[in-house]
């Protein structure tokens, strides 16, 4: 073949792999719209991704409670039962996520969720002596400090669920 021929086969194979890339550009279709789950599996599908948002959020409100407290004792009950509600949802938190764990392991964040769960486990202990604290009078004066310092611990487990949810 001489090189006019070769050169002439060469734009052929070119044109034919941009009408082909062009095709599949056009016959390419846009993803469906997101459908609705069942509510059941929307309510508790990712459950700890759902529960985490309680106990974040309590510990800072209930700590805020304690906080007042010291100045205004009729918020001590709200205060009380607050702390109460974040123990209980902490738990909740607990287990969800040692149910999920299993879909990280084992993989690359593996020890992040190692990490992440052993913050679980340091929340739920500090979450039950915070209870106990408000239980006697000689610790209730020190419950507003271990809000703080649970709430300092929620956060940085927040951050660390995040990045096992959401870091690439
Ligand atoms: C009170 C304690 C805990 C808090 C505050 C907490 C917080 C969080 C947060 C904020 C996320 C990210 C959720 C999202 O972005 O949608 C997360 C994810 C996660 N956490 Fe926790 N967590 C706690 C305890 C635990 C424990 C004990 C485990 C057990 C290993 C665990 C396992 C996980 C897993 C596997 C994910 C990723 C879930 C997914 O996206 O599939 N967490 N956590």
């Amino acid at each position: 073949m001489n090189a006019g021929r070769w050169r002439g086969l060469g734009a052929l194979l070119m044109a034919l792999a941009i009408a082909t890339a062009a095709s599949r550009a056009i016959g390419a279709e846009a993803p469906a719209p997101y459908r609705m789950p069942p509510p059941g599996q929307a309510l508790f599908d990712h459950l700890h991704n759902k529960i985490v948002h309680f106990p974040l959020v309590l510990t800072l409100v209930a700590t805020a409670a304690l906080l007042r407290a010291r100045r205004r004792p009729e918020f001590e009950p709200v205060a009380f039962w607050l702390v109460w509600v974040t123990a209980l949802s902490a738990l909740a938190a607990y287990f969800s996520g040692q149910a999920q764990a299993g879909d990280f392991e084992p993989g690359p964040k593996e020890w992040l969720v190692d990490l992440h769960r052993r913050q679980g486990i340091a929340i739920g202990v500090g979450q039950a002596l915070w209870v106990l604290s408000l239980l006697r009078e000689r610790t209730r004066r020190y419950a507003w400090l271990l809000g703080l310092i649970l709430s300092v611990m929620v956060l940085a487990a927040g951050f660390l669920g995040g990045l096992v949810a959401h870091g690439e």
